[in-house]
C-alpha cells in the first residue's frame, strides 16, 4: 500500500499556502493549516521587526488545536515561510508539541532568497524522524508581488518525485 501523506503548513502572506495547495492537489492528500491561537498583526513591518529575535528555543506560540491524527500518516510534508533565517515560531510549535518519531519529514521552505538554518532547525527537532527531499521555494522580495523566482517547473518536478 502507498504511504499516506499529509501536507502541514504554516502561512503569513499566502506563499506557503500556495505551494501546499499545489502539493495536496498533486498528490491528491489531506492538508493541514497550522494557525497561532494568537493572530499576527496585519501590518507586515510589525511582524517583521516583532520576529527579529525569532531564535530557536525563544517562541513556541500557542498554535490551534489539530484536528487530525497524525499517527494516520506515514510522511509529513512541512511547510514553513523563513522568519529570520529559520522556520516561523508556529512551525516550531507543532515540531515540538507533536511526536513524529518514526516518521519521513519532508521539508519545504518559502522565503525571499535567505534560507538560513530553517533545515538544520527542522532536522534538530525531529531526531527520530528520516528527514529527506527538502526543497527551498524562493518568492521575490516584495511579497505582494506573489511572484516565484523557482522555476514552476523545478517545483513539479520535485513534488512529482514526493
Ligand atoms: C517576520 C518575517 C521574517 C522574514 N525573514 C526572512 C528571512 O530570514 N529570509 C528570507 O529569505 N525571507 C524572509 N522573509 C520573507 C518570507 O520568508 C517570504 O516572503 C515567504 O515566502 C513568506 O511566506 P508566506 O507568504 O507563506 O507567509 C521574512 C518574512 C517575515 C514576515
Amino acid at each position: 500500500m502507498e504511504n499516506k501523506k499529509i501536507v502541514v503548513f504554516h502561512t503569513y502572506t499566502n506563499h506557503t499556502k500556495i505551494i501546499a495547495q499545489n502539493i495536496a492537489k498533486k498528490l491528491n492528500c489531506d492538508i493541514l493549516e497550522l494557525k497561532p491561537v494568537e493572530e499576527y498583526s496585519k501590518d507586515y513591518q510589525t511582524v517583521v521587526d516583532e520576529y527579529q529575535n525569532n531564535e530557536s528555543d525563544k517562541k513556541t506560540p500557542k498554535i490551534e488545536k489539530i484536528n487530525v491524527d497524525l499517527s494516520k500518516y506515514d510522511e509529513i510534508i512541512i511547510g514553513s515561510p523563513v522568519w529570520w533565517y529559520t522556520i516561523t515560531p508556529v512551525v516550531r510549535t507543532f515540531l515540538k508539541e507533536n511526536d513524529l518519531s518514526g516518521k519521513t519529514i519532508i521539508p519545504f521552505a518559502t522565503n525571499a532568497g535567505w534560507l538560513g538554518r530553517t533545515f538544520k532547525e527542522i532536522k534538530s527537532l525531529c531526531p527520530n524522524s528520516t528527514v529527506k527531499n527538502e526543497m527551498n521555494i524562493v518568492f521575490t522580495e516584495d511579497y505582494r508581488e506573489n511572484q516565484l523566482v523557482t522555476s514552476p517547473d523545478e517545483i513539479d518536478n520535485w513534488i512529482n518525485s514526493l
